[in-house]
């Protein structure tokens, strides 16, 4: 997790932003980067063990030398009510503008089409990285002022045609195409809808991938043939989060290390 000694410039103070999924991994380090920024930032997290960790970062964000609070609100994205108590804590918190929506939290299932069951699986992996995403988008809405960002996190995997995990993949890609068509939607008062595609980055999730998988992207990864750190991914999400990024929309950001090039 990113230090405290030096703060970047302060391109979100008084913002608003919720980060879903953000207890752990990529979306833990996504919501201190933006709060190192200036934003006030809402963490949600699903399961009693993470608990502790959300509380903790609630803690480290509140320690910043800059103005920026905390808060952290338990929602299954699976649970079609959880969009409502995200959005009602977010407000009770921090007042009635809502910012920056970064859609992270997402599950993956790694299963030839042979070995699921479905729809249960289909279910598992869709209610999360696609109906949560399309619940919490809209109850966001009516909260989103002018210029506001919405960022949903997608996987190189969208486009990669891997083996053994298309119902994950698939998910990505329909967050892809929420993406564009929601970018045509909503930029009349400036707001900018983007993707953020990471390549490859440590976590418990990456665990759970077939490591030929990972160990194919590392060796043709042009960037020092590694995997990405959730540092250089939250460094993204926080320039589209920004004020620099408000001619971009619509786009897919390949966060690989030029392993996906388009
Ligand atoms: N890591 C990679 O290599 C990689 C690459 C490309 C894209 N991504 C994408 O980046 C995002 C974050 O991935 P990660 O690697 O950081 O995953 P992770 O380490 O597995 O963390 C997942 C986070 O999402 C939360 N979450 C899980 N199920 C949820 C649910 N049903 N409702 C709400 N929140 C839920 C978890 O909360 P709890 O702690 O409470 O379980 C946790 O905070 C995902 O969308 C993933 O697809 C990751």
């Amino acid at each position: 997790m990113a230090g405290n000694s030096e703060l970047p410039a302060q391109t979100l103070e008084g913002k608003v932003a919720i980060v879903t999924g953000s207890s752990r991994g990529l979306g833990a380090e996504m919501a201190m980067d933006l709060a190192r920024r200036g934003a006030n930032v809402v963490i949600t997290y699903t399961s009693q063990s993470s608990e502790s960790k959300a509380k903790q970062l609630v803690s480290d964000i509140k320690a910043l030398s800059n103005s920026s609070e905390a808060i952290s609100v338990r929602a299954d994205m699976r649970d079609t009510s959880s969009p409502k108590v995200i959005v009602d804590a977010t407000l009770k918190a921090f007042g009635p503008e809502i910012h920056v929506l970064v859609n992270n939290a997402g599950v993956a299932l790694s299963k030839n089409l042979s070995e699921m069951s479905l729809p249960e699986d289909y279910d598992s992996v869709y209610e999360v990285n696609v109906r949560g995403v399309i619940l919490l988008t809209q109850a966001v809405l009516p909260h989103l002022p002018p210029r506001s960002r919405i960022i949903n996190i997608s996987s190189v995997g969208a486009r990669a045609g891997f083996a053994g995990v298309s119902l994950y993949t698939s998910s990505k890609a329909a967050l892809e195409g929420l993406t564009r068509s929601w970018a045509g939607e909503l930029g009349g008062n400036g707001t900018t809808v983007n993707a953020v595609a990471p390549g490859p980055v440590k976590s418990d999730m990456l665990d759970t991938i077939d490591p030929k998988i990972v160990k194919m992207q590392m060796d043709n990864t042009p960037v020092q043939k590694r995997v990405g750190t959730a540092e250089e991914v939250a460094g993204v999400v926080s320039w589209l989060a920004g004020p620099e990024s408000a001619w971009v929309s619509g786009q897919v950001l390949c966060a690989s290390g030029g392993w996906m090039m388009y």
